[in-house]
């Protein structure tokens, strides 16, 4: 008997960490879509199946462009991740303000192809965004089309990724008499991937700043860094930043796992909020990945992780390459879901399709 491969449609799609990890579960992308060129083009490069449109979802006409991609075909699962800055709520039905477009977008999409089943993802302080209120209107509508919808605040290192990254996820199964029942934990947190177990084999480029080095200089050392190499044999995005003597000065005094907080007096004093000059702990999962604000340093080295070692701490595959510059590719990893936590929320709601 041959296996049913279920189609997707990744929204707000990025690079596609959220579309990797179903992927990874089995299912088939067949469309992303993003406002950014530059994104678009990682998510084609490592999704061979689906189409990247570049269109803004907040446009009335995006749809008509999406329904000429999807083509009558069936879409089993649709997921994304809307940005919500910018979300409004002052009355309970204004949710149709132009400022909650993006939002607007997922339920349109859910309205016009029925999937089986949808996943949003967004930030955790959505929860309580108007006391809750936003949150409650967005299972409100997914209820009335049908859906049963639950959320719940997950966290990534539960599901082995090295990071410290919580998410507020909504999953909503059509016409069902259950609700979904988010994954259980698969490690405790004294078990949680650490920075070191996750990027410790990965070269310190100490002599070789602002070049590219694709190849590893050691075996892997955990099973870990075992499961991101797979097969791969060459290094991609592993570049190193050349940061000023000052900068490399100052982290130099920081330990590791501290902070500004570690520095003698008047050292490093340019920056001075909560966040500045923090080195990652080497025997703890990082703290939240982000999109390149070059605040947090290698546990070890005196400079910032490079791509590659952010996409790993985002537990995404050796084999996935970034494009675009710098920047850009800072800006796809920082923003996406780790590939490990997609594939674990993926796999569960398998359980639940047709
Ligand atoms: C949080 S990121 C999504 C990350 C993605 N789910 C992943 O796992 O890699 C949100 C994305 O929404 C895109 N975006 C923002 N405004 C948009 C719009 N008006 N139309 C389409 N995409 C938009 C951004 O370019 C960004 O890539």
């Amino acid at each position: 008997m041959t296996k049913k491969t279920y189609n997707i449609i990744d929204l707000f799609c990025g690079c596609g960490g959220l579309s990797k990890g179903f992927e990874k579960a089995g299912y088939r992308t067949l469309l992303g879509v993003d406002i950014e060129q530059s994104a678009l083009n990682t998510f084609e490069k490592n999704h061979e199946c689906a189409v990247g449109l570049n269109l803004d979802l907040a446009a009335s006409d995006s749809f008509n462009k999406i329904d000429n991609v999807v083509n009558g075909r069936n879409i089993d699962v649709i997921i994304g991740g809307p940005p919500c800055q910018g979300f409004s709520l002052t009355g309970p039905r204004n949710f149709e303000d132009k400022r909650n477009k993006l939002y607007l977008a997922m339920i349109e999409s859910v309205r016009r192809y029925q999937p089986q089943a949808f996943l949003i993802e967004n930030v955790p302080g959505m929860a309580n965004l108007y006391k809750g209120a936003v949150k409650d209107e967005i299972i409100k509508r997914f209820t009335e089309m049908g859906y049963n919808v639950n959320c719940k605040i997950v966290c990534a290192a539960d599901y082995g990724v090295p990071q410290i990254r919580k998410r507020l996820v909504f999953v909503g199964l059509k016409q069902s008499p259950v609700k979904y029942e988010f994954p259980t934990p698969i490690l405790e947190e004294k078990d949680y991937i650490t920075c070191k177990q996750a990027i410790g084999d990965l070269p310190s480029l100490v002599d070789e700043l602002g070049t590219e080095v694709a190849s590893y200089s050691s075996e892997p050392q955990t099973a870990f860094q075992k499961q991101m190499r797979g097969d791969c044999n060459v290094l991609y995005n592993h570049v190193a930043v050349n940061h000023k003597d000052f900068v490399k000065q100052v982290i130099a005094q920081v330990p590791d796992g501290g902070n500004y907080k570690d520095l003698p007096e008047g050292v490093g004093t340019s920056r001075n909020f909560h966040m500045a000059w923090t080195r990652y702990a080497s025997n703890k999962p990082s703290r939240t990945i982000d999109t390149g604000h070059r605040n947090n340093f290698h546990y070890k080295w005196n400079r910032c992780p490079t791509v590659r070692e952010s996409a790993r701490l985002q537990s995404f595959p050796d084999d996935f390459v970034f494009t675009g510059n710098k920047t850009q590719q800072n800006r796809q990893v920082g923003n996406a879901v780790p590939v490990l936590l997609a594939y674990a929320l993926a796999k569960q709601i398998l359980k639940y399709l047709k």
